[in-house]
């Protein structure tokens, strides 16, 4: 567990956080009808469950990120802090935490998707030392959730 100096707690998720977790990420607008939440977290159960962490305040969830790494790079998803406690370092020491953990495990680079309409985590990313890289993301679907 870390405490930050702004009294953010950060832990891994654990089972009793789903319910909060999918509030923040709707809150956060984070949800997308091909994308189930609960299956999703479901997944992140029994793969890396660690780095999938949980900032609270006062035992309720404000913040909320998945990373995970696939022996090459680490990635991160589902960021959300949620909207009442914005601006406060919240995302930032959330990404300190996945990143000291990614370290540990050897992963020599984080990477994340941001929509191009999102400009604001955009900046949110910059400031934290992200570079856009000159890429273009190409997926492929191989489990219809819906
Ligand atoms: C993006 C997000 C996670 C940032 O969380 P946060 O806890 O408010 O971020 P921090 O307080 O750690 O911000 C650190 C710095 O990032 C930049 N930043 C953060 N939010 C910003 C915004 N809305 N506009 C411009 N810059 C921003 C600022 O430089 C900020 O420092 P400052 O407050 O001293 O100016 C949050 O706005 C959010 O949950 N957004 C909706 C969900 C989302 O878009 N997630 C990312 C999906 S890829």
């Amino acid at each position: 567990m870390t405490t930050t100096s702004s009294a953010l707690v950060i832990r891994p998720f654990v089972d009793a956080d789903e319910a909060a977790v999918v509030r923040l990420w709707q809150a956060c607008d984070l949800t997308r009808p091909w994308n189930d939440p609960h299956r999703d977290i479901d997944r992140k159960r029994g793969v890396q469950r660690e780095l999938f962490l949980v900032g609270t305040i006062d035992e309720e969830i404000v913040a909320v990120a998945m990373g995970g790494y696939d022996g090459h790079r680490g990635w991160v998803y589902y960021v959300g802090v949620d909207p009442a406690h914005r601006r406060r370092g919240y995302a930032t020491a959330l990404f300190q935490a996945i990143e000291d953990r990614l370290i540990a495990l050897g992963c020599p680079k984080l990477l994340l998707m941001v929509r191009d309409t999102n400009l604001q985590a955009a900046e949110f990313y910059r400031s934290i030392g992200y570079a856009e890289d000159p890429v273009v993301l190409f997926g492929k679907r191989l489990i219809a959730d819906q």
